[in-house]
């Protein structure tokens, strides 16, 4: 998601500092972003020029030194207490006037921002796959985010080429708790053996839907759409209709991760 955030930002004329942990990953994301970009290229969306100025725009670092923005947007793992760890460090290296978003699908903004010595300046910028095609963006507002916050996201979010909407930090917030159903039915579907998962993702695609669930699984990453319904699932305080699957969790076991791992339901190998 990183990547993808990261070029639509670039695009919309943005300088960007692209950080991750691994140095690997910021090689493979320079690659995707340049790969998608000459695909732009090709089909006459984007041309010479502006691949190059973007791709100009955008810093890879591998070291949180030098991290300093007027906008952050964090797009690590799906796990509270590493993003909360990262703000933390984040917070220091930056200025009074940073304004701090994730990109998290699930967890409450809220949540994340009390690790934060200004909560005020902290907000949800929620992006969908493939971020640097997906239009809709989900602005959420924590229960400490200024009021000022929020237009100004609305606001940066449309200077990119995308549309804002402004859901509140409920579990999953409104796309993601709506969509847990496309993905959890369909995993259900499977255990009884109705039918296997390509005549699932057939069927739904015939259906008139873009992608079938296994397909947007894979895509998404099994891994995080495995913690995406667990914390979910958490968050309602378990309510069964949000039980993850046990099959996801093999997989996840298995580093059958989807599309990034060239192994999930499918095999791109
Ligand atoms: N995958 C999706 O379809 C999707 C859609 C919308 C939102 N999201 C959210 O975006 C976030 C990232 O998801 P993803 O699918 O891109 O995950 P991913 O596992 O593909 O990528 C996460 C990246 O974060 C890096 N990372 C991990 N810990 C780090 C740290 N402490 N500091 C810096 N970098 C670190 C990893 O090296 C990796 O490159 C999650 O919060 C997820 O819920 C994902």
């Amino acid at each position: 998601m990183g990547q993808g955030i990261a070029q639509s930002v670039a695009m919309g004329g943005y300088p960007v500092i692209l950080y991750d942990i691994i140095h690997a990953n910021l090689d493979r994301a320079m690659e995707a972003i340049g790969g998608n970009l000459q695909k732009g290229v090709e089909l006459g969306k984007v041309t010479a020029d502006q691949k190059k100025e973007a791709l100009e725009r955008i810093t890879p670092v591998d070291q949180l030194v030098g991290v300093a923005a007027d906008l952050i947007i964090e797009a690590v793992v799906e796990d509270l207490q590493v993003k909360r760890e990262l703000f933390s460090k984040l917070e220091s290296l930056n200025t009074q006037d940073t304004i701090f978003a994730s990109n998290t699908s699930s967890i409450p903004i809220t949540q994340i921002a009390s690790a934060l010595e200004s909560p005020h300046r902290f907000a949800g910028l929620h992006f969908f796959n493939p971020a640097y095609l997906m239009k809709l963006v989900e602005v959420i507002k924590g229960n400490k985010t200024e009021a000022g916050v929020v237009p100004i996201l609305m606001e940066f979010v449309r200077s990119i080429g995308k549309t804002p909407v402004q859901a509140t930090d409920a579990p999953g917030f409104i796309v993601n708790r709506v969509a847990r159903h496309y993905y959890l039915e369909s995993l259900r579907i499977l255990e009884e053996q109705v039918a296997d998962h390509q005549v699932i993702d057939e069927l739904l695609e015939g259906y008139g839907f873009r992608m079938g669930p296994f397909k947007l699984m894979d895509l998404i990453g099994i891994d995080i759409n495995y913690a995406v319904t667990t914390s979910i699932f958490d968050a309602f305080h378990y309510d069964p209709k949000f039980r993850p699957s046990r099959i996801q969790q093999n997989l996840v076991a298995a580093g059958h991760l989807g599309k990034k791992s060239g192994k999930g339901f499918y095999d791109y190998q």
